[in-house]
């Protein structure tokens, strides 16, 4: 799994304002609640959701436990309260919620906490900035309280009642992890919107990646790596190689069983120099607190080798990262948009992979051009909170 910083803010732009406003309510003391549209989980396989008259149920995977939902106009919501180690109970819709924020994200017009300022998000950082979010420490357990749920991805956190586990990033493919939009959709009781973007966002992955591997021409093969304390490592990630696949491209070679590479280790760097000699495009992941001083000079010295007229990557500027959209150097738009929206990055793929010249790229930059990253800034947002963000639909076919 994946353990950068991340972020899911988006998801919940795409409800906002679904929130309050679409709940399949019946008032009063009808025993039976309407529990309004069903979301039907047909990609991810960490969670599953069921549902009854008054109640819905999560299954949730990454972490083992049930969630009852309980509609807050039932009277089960009002005599039942669940937390032990296998079942939690929420009373939905939630009234307010907090999300960690150093891991992952949230946002909605209930969204009320953050615990890092470190968000890619414009929107958020404009709430944040405007005092409508309230920042604090992710291990201050009395304020953690005071959420009707507290949404975290980190596993290592000491669990409370509040808490639910919320990581698409566990699932193995891109269209998996965007169908969380759903998990977050059943605490809002806005099913029938959170069906309506994934399916808008699926069609339009499944169009694209249909276009892109039907293409006869040659695919060209893709590396993934990244640099650490002197060494080199190749990145497989399954929903790395699965947007790779689906933009038409090659991975590299499954049975190059060596994955790392000591610089100062002459047999080592012989053995890199040559695998990225039968490479066309290479994606640089390496972490940096600089982003903005990561450029192909810093590559170079890292990957130490002399003799490069064998790498058409860079004679072909073909060499990526995908941090164009940065905050405070650390939270990358990668980790936050595009996970809610896979066919965004597919889309960047193919292009680095066919390029045309007539596409703006949404998450890459391109190193070997010299591009540079940019900041996100609370003025980009220019949405009220209330109005619900619509996926963005890339020209297929
Ligand atoms: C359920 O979804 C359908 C179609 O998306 C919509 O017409 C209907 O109003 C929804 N019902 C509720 C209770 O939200
Ligand atoms: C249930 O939640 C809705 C939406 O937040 C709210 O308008 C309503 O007053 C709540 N009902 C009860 C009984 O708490
Ligand atoms: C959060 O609180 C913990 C424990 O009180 C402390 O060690 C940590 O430095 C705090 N983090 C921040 C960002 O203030
Ligand atoms: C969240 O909502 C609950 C239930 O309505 C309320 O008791 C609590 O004070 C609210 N918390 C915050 C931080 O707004
Ligand atoms: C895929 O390629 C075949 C043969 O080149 C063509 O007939 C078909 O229309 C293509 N399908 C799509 C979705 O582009
Ligand atoms: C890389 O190789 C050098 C020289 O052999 C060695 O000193 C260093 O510890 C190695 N680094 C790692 C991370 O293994
Ligand atoms: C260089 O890039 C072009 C597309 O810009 C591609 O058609 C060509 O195959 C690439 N050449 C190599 C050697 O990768
Ligand atoms: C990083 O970039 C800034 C601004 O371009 C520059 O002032 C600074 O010296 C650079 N730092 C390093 C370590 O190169
Ligand atoms: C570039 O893209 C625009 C919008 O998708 C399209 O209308 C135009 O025909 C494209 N131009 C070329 C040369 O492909």
């Amino acid at each position: 799994m994946d353990l950068a910083p991340s972020s899911w803010l988006q998801a919940f732009f795409f409800l906002a304002s679904f929130w309050f406003f679409k709940c399949g309510y019946v008032h009063g003391a009808t025993p039976a609640v309407k529990v309004g549209n069903f979301s039907k989980v047909e990609d991810a396989v960490n969670f599953h959701i069921y549902y009854g008259q008054t109640f819905k149920v999560i299954k949730n995977a990454a972490d083992g436990q049930s969630y009852l939902l309980l509609q807050n106009n039932s009277r089960i919501a009002t005599r039942t309260k669940y937390c032990t180690s296998r079942i939690k109970s929420f009373v939905i819709p939630l009234s307010n919620y907090s999300v960690d924020t150093n891991y992952f994200p949230g946002l909605l017009e209930s969204l009320k906490g953050i615990t890092s300022d470190s968000v890619a998000s414009p929107c958020v950082l404009k709430l944040y900035k405007g005092g409508q979010v309230e920042l604090f420490n992710n291990s201050d357990y009395q304020k953690l309280a005071q959420f009707s749920s507290y949404f975290l991805s980190d596993y290592d956190q000491q669990p409370a009642c509040n808490f639910a586990t919320f990581v698409p990033l566990i699932e193995d493919t891109p269209l998996q992890r965007a169908e969380w939009i759903k998990f977050m959709g059943a605490f809002a009781n806005v099913e029938a919107r959170a069906n309506q973007v994934y399916n808008a966002v699926k069609e339009n992955y499944l169009c694209l990646a249909k276009i892109a591997t039907n293409r006869t021409t040659f695919k060209p093969t893709v590396a993934w790596m990244n640099y650490k304390n002197g060494v080199w490592s190749f990145t497989k990630n399954m929903y790395q190689l699965k947007y790779v696949e689906d933009a038409g491209g090659e991975n590299l070679d499954a049975s190059i069983n060596k994955n790392t590479y000591n610089v100062t280790d002459p047999d080592d760097l012989e053995e890199l120099h040559a695998i990225l000699c039968t490479v066309e495009v290479v994606i640089d992941e390496t972490l940096t607190s600089d982003p903005f001083n990561y450029t192909l000079s810093t590559f170079i010295q890292n990957l130490n080798v002399e003799d490069r007229s064998c790498f058409s990557f860079i004679t072909n500027t073909s060499l990526w990262r995908y941090d164009k959209w940065i905050q405070s150097s650390v939270a990358l738009d990668w980790y936050n948009g595009a996970i809610s929206q896979p066919q965004l990055a597919l889309a960047d793929l193919v292009e680095v992979l066919f390029p045309t010249g007539n596409y703006t790229m949404t998450y890459f930059r391109n190193l070997a051009k010299g591009e540079t990253p940019t900041n996100v800034d609370p003025e980009m947002c220019d949405r009220d909170s209330s109005t619900p963000m619509e996926p963005t639909i890339v020209a297929c076919g």
